[in-house]
């Protein structure tokens, strides 16, 4: 460090020498790239006072007492030039932050923040070890130089971050932007930067010192949130407008079917009550018999409409075959052969799940009938420890599985909501042409949690 400064104290004298007698803006200058050198061989504050008391003693003192005021102003300049970087340096610069909260957490903040130090005048810039850190490079990789960094910033946030660094040297506007990088190997990664210009007498700016964090977990979190909310007002909206519409079914089969018969109820006994008033013989067993027919059909439409908003197997019978009557109507129906691998005492299913299990199944099986084109379905329901393992495998089209897909189907979106209720997930595996399978993996502990009774 002696040798060090001592070359130092040379320049230095040299340096001021030649400042008394021009006092130029290229002195000034001088004297400042001398503290920066000081600074990048980590002399302190008290070398330099004790370099420039060296250069008084030899240059002011001998002069004749009349020019000292003169010199010792112009000497104390060059020494303040000396002393700038210092000021100016990031650990001065800290320690000034102090000052307001806000400044504090950049404090806080630096070990992991990757500090940046830019001169927009000579467009040097120093990177440190943990800014290159933070861009993937080993310190030796990251050449000093903007471009550098400026390479490495997202296209689409370049003119963003190129225009808020402009407008705080120009306009001094606060600098502190969010932008996407690539790192050295090519990761994206969100960055979070914020720095501070320092501005010379003719308000050019001279040096401008920041830092950068990595934000990438943060905004992770933030889009997923924001993902999640989505889903959950598209499905609660679409909740919304599926009552809507189950309400004006109900009412539509309430007023076709219940009504039609209700109407036909009516006009046969009001046939039977003209039969008793005009003294007809009493009405043959057979128009009683039709009567009856037309209540047990009224029955009939009852339960169906009934068991179409809830099934009422489920409480009555239980899940299992709730589920096989299900399949049962589904074969029936739709002509598709369903293999069961059902063990139906193998678990417990409590009282609360056994709606969500059976709608879970129930939509699988509308979008086979809906979307497969399929011949055969095999449903599985097994346990495996810890875990009841729901699968149901389809032989049909399949499907192309794409993230942004579902805007508008809500039907696995409803299921994977079941299923997370149930602390549990939904998978799906397909490919076009080769069949279409989901399997839900729920948690035992969720299923078979006792209430007052299990099925
Ligand atoms: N068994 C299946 N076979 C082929 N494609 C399916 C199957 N199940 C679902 N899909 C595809 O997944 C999409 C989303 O299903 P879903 O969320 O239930 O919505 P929806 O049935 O209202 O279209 C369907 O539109 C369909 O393209
Ligand atoms: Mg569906």
């Amino acid at each position: 460090m002696t040798t060090r400064l001592g070359a130092l104290r040379a320049d230095y004298l040299a340096g001021l020498r030649t400042y008394l007698e021009d006092e130029s803006e290229a002195g000034l200058a001088y004297s400042y790239e001398l503290g920066r050198r000081a600074m990048m061989e980590r002399l302190g504050l008290l070398d330099m006072a004790a370099l420039h008391r060296a250069a008084l003693d030899t240059l002011v003192l001998p002069a004749p007492p009349s020019d000292q005021p003169r010199l010792m102003e112009a000497a104390t300049a060059f020494f303040n030039e000396l002393l700038a970087p210092f000021e100016l340096s990031i650990e001065g610069y800290r320690a000034a932050l102090t000052a307001s909260e806000e400044r504090f957490q950049l404090a806080v903040s630096g070990a992991m923040a990757g500090l940046w130090d830019w001169n927009p005048q000579t467009d040097e810039i120093y990177f440190s070890p943990q800014f290159k850190r933070i861009m993937g490079y080993e310190d030796s990789e990251l050449p000093n130089e903007r471009q550098a960094h400026f390479g490495a910033i997202d296209e689409q946030d370049f003119e963003r971050v190129t225009q808020s660094l402009m407008s705080h040297l120009d306009r001094r506007q606060v600098y502190d932007v969010e932008y996407r990088v690539r790192t050295k190997s090519g990761e994206p990664r969100w960055v979070h930067s914020r720095g501070q210009a320092l501005w010379n007498d003719s308000g050019e700016p001279y040096r401008m010192v920041g830092w950068i964090l990595d934000i990438t977990d943060r905004k992770r979190d933030e889009e997923a949130l924001r993902a999640s909310r989505e889903e959950m007002r598209r499905l609660s909206a679409h909740i919304q407008h599926v009552r809507e519409e189950e309400k004006a079914r109900i009412a539509r089969e309430l007023h076709d079917d219940l009504g039609q018969q209700l109407t036909a109820l009516k006009m046969a006994t009001s046939l039977l009550e003209s039969g008793v008033r005009t003294d007809q013989p009493w009405p043959a067993q057979s128009t009683l018999n039709g009567l009856y027919a037309m209540i047990d059909e009224l029955v009939e439409s009852i339960r169906h409409i009934a068991a179409d908003l809830h099934p009422v197997m489920l409480d009555d019978l239980g899940l299992i075959p709730a589920i096989d009557n299900l399949i049962d109507e589904f074969s029936a129906r739709y002509g598709i052969r369903v293999i069961r691998h059902i063990d139906p005492d193998a678990i417990a299913f409590n009282r609360e799940c056994r709606i969500d299990m059976f709608r879970m199944v129930q939509e699988a099986l509308t979008n086979v009938a809906r979307h497969s084109g399929a011949s055969e379905v095999v449903l599985d329901i097994v346990r495996a420890d810890p875990h009841c393992i729901v699968r149901i495998v389809d032989n049909g089209r399949g499907a192309a599985i794409d993230g942004a897909k579902g805007r508008h189907s809500f039907g696995l979106l409803g299921m994977r909501e079941r299923a997370a209720l149930l602390g549990g997930e939904i998978r799906i595996s397909s490919e076009p042409g080769a069949g279409f399978a989901l399997t839900a993996i729920l948690p035992l502990a969720s299923l078979e949690a006792k209430d007052a009774s299990s099925s």
